[in-house]
């Protein structure tokens, strides 16, 4: 198999359950998983709060031990240290220096990459200007950031090291509306250099535009899984857009609809959002819960 072949991503029945001290406390936070993102692609790992997202993004690091089943990166085992260096991490929460700045908080991380001070000073400028960091808000203390300020400075530090793959832990969450948006630009900017990137998130809207493919995990289970576009399709509804279309001309269609026996004529019917379709999987889950002689 050639280089770019081989998927950035591939599990197989991974499976994680966390001991608790009583075999009745024990978490299957992750239940035989099977996901494969290709190189390239922006694949979004979706699902309400414990539904696995994290756990499954720490298996993939190597950062914890799967209980069953098996993951690759880059052609690689989880874990395994030489393609860990091709891939960025931004932790659902980052832990970064209070009373240093930006410039500095990312030198040092740059010094771990054993870059000489001529590599950090170039990557360090470099990212602050990508992750659009105000010049006036590096030279402040991180405690002063905003979230929106200290998640780009989060973000900045996943990617010194150039990685192939970038893997983003809830990278919206607590951002405003903007800021959110200057995120995604960001996501998007990354895949158009060449990067795969995965991210996790449990706000649905905020990420339906970036992502090429998601998945919806529930309770640790793969609900649903495929591109944006084909979980969005409403298939049995024919659409036609156009601007400037004369309103004889839309009246007329309209009728020659009416005379073909079409039936639930909506003139600008919008698709579905997925977040209507995250919505019906979590109520539906929900209800069959609720049903006497349902899953628990
Ligand atoms: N270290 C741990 N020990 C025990 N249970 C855990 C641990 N980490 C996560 N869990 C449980 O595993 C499930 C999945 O958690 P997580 O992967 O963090 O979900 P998500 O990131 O989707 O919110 C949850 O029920 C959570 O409580
Ligand atoms: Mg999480």
């Amino acid at each position: 198999m050639t280089a770019t072949a081989i998927p950035a991503l591939q599990t197989r029945d991974l499976t994680k359950v966390y001991p608790g001290f009583w075999s009745s406390q024990h978490v299957r936070a992750l239940d035989k998983l099977n996901l494969t993102v290709n190189r390239g692609e922006i694949f979004g790992l979706l699902g309400p709060n414990g539904s696995g997202k994290t756990t499954t993004i720490k298996l993939l690091l190597g950062l914890i031990n799967a209980t069953e089943g098996s993951a690759g990166v880059l052609g690689k085992p989880a874990g395994d240290q030489i393609a860990r260096r091709s891939i960025g991490y931004l932790p659902e929460e980052t832990y970064l220096y209070r009373f240093l700045n930006a410039r500095q908080t990312l030198d040092f991380y740059a010094r771990l990459f054993n870059m000489n001070r001529a590599q950090r000073n170039r990557a360090v400028e470099f990212y602050l200007e990508f992750v659009g960091l105000d010049p006036a808000v590096r030279r402040r203390q991180l405690r002063t950031y905003s979230k929106g300020q200290a998640r780009r400075v989060g973000l900045a530090q996943s990617l010194l090291n150039d990685p192939e793959l970038v893997i983003l832990d809830e990278p919206t969450s607590g951002l405003d509306p903007l800021a959110t948006i200057e995120m995604k630009k960001l996501i998007k900017e990354l895949k158009r250099a060449g990067k795969t990137v995965l991210l996790s998130s449990h706000q649905l809207a905020d990420v339906e535009d970036v992502c090429d493919r998601v998945c919806i995990l529930y309770r640790g289970k793969l609900e649903i899984e495929g591109t944006v576009d084909s979980l969005l399709e409403v298939k049995d509804v024919f659409r036609i857009e156009g601007r400037n279309v004369p309103v004889d001309l839309q009246v007329k269609m309209v009728a020659m609809l009416h005379e073909a026996g079409v039936s639930d004529i909506n003139p600008g019917v919008q698709r579905s959002r997925l977040e209507d379709v995250f919505k019906r999987l979590v109520l539906e889950k929900r209800s069959a819960e609720r049903a006497p002689g349902g899953p628990k």
